[in-house]
């Protein structure tokens, strides 16, 4: 038996004692997707997460992932492999950073991204996700300004298309911004006869030569669905792994092979094992934030 399916083996064994569940990201290694008992966008996963009746959530994502589940799950234990892993978007937003912009729009709605700390959620009135953010910035008819954050380009997309003016933050993606205008139009040259999808954390330029704008969720159902045989792909380039194994006929081409995030691909096998072996490391958000958290999170969730 080679190492990786003796690995395999081991997490499968001591994932059953444990009464554990494995969440995977779809940015992570193929070898972590091939492990899990779950794979998808931000959004599913905490669904997920909430839904599940193991005792234990091996969550391979990053730190606010895992954060989330804990604020919708907190009678579980959840642990991530690696607890190095962040998301430097996230880290972009600090609570006190938001307290300040509040005070300069007194009676402005707060959009959160789900890409945000825990702490940073206690601020928020409502949560959205890449699936969701313009369902949620439509739901605020009645709100007069509205605040964004912290991925400004997410902000300028779903201003763009929601048409309301929005308060954006100064955050992005460190891997989303690596892929540049010329890098779809040297693809499409290529492929001449393929769909372009990109994530909306994007910049605008991409995002105009784009197909369709979509979440890593929403990127695997249109691969699915659509017609078009040859598809280029503008998000963090370990979502193809899974967009070819579910369309074996379909041809899929990254829009940079730049588009990595060091933070997905800290998790390996071994270290899956060990969260398991030694049940770490806990992500536990204390008490007091969780329930202020979590009410921006509900009320996505009654919406979208
Ligand atoms: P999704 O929710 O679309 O999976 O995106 C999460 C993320 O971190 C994108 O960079
Ligand atoms: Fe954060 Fe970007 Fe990595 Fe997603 S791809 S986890 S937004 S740094």
């Amino acid at each position: 038996m080679d190492k990786k399916n003796k690995l395999m083996g081991e997490i499968n064994r001591l994932k059953k004692k444990r009464k554990a569940v494995i969440l995977v990201h779809n940015y992570q290694t193929p070898e972590i997707q091939d492990i899990a008992d779950y794979l998808g966008d931000s959004l599913g996963l905490s669904r997920i997460a909430s839904q599940t009746r193991a005792k234990v959530i091996i969550f391979c994502g990053v730190h606010f992932m895992a954060e989330t589940a804990s604020i919708l799950c907190p009678d579980k234990k959840v642990l991530m492999p690696d607890i190095n892993a962040g998301c430097p978007m996230a880290d972009m937003i600090t609570k006190e950073g938001l307290r300040t912009l509040k005070r300069e729009h007194p009676h402005a709605t707060v959009v959160g991204y789900v890409n945000t700390s825990a702490d940073v959620k206690t601020e928020l009135d409502i949560c959205c996700t890449s699936t969701n953010a313009i369902k949620i910035i439509n739901s605020l008819k009645n709100s007069k300004e509205i605040i964004f954050v912290p991925d400004k380009y997410l902000a300028d997309y779903a201003s763009r298309k929601t048409g309301r003016k929005l308060i954006a933050w100064d955050g992005y993606c460190p891997t989303h911004v690596k892929i540049l205008p010329e890098h779809i139009l040297k693809q499409k040259r290529l492929h001449p006869g393929a769909k372009i999808i990109v994530h909306p954390e994007c910049t605008p330029p991409v995002i105009d030569l784009a197909d369709e704008a979509l979440s890593t969720e929403g990127m695997c159902k249109y691969a699915k669905l659509t017609d078009a045989y040859e598809i280029i792909v503008g998000t963090e380039i370990g979502l193809l792994y899974r967009l070819r194994k579910e369309n074996p006929k379909k041809k899929f081409y990254p829009a940079s092979e730049e588009a990595t995030c060091p933070n997905m691909k800290m998790n390996t096998l071994e270290k899956v094992l060990w969260s398991l072996e030694d049940m770490k490391y806990e992500i536990k958000v204390p008490e007091d934030i969780r329930v202020k958290a979590i009410k921006a999170v509900d009320r996505m969730c009654r919406i979208g």
